[in-house]
């Protein structure tokens, strides 16, 4: 599924960047740049991050 409409970002490709390392959405923002357009996104992909980093 899409999160990020503006750079095209599905949740799978948030996912792997937190199995690569990312902790954070600015982590995440700087490796994908999710979120650095309109910004709508930051909340659900803030949400994926967090529960992916719990499962890891
Ligand atoms: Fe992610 Fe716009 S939807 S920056």
């Amino acid at each position: 599924m899409y999160v990020c409409l503006c750079h095209a970002i599905t949740d799978t490709q948030i996912k792997e960047a937190v199995s690569q390392g990312d902790m954070s959405l600015a982590d995440v923002k700087k490796r994908l740049g999710v979120a650095d357009q309109c910004g709508k996104c930051a909340k659900m992909a803030t949400q994926i991050i967090q529960k992916q980093v719990d499962i890891e």
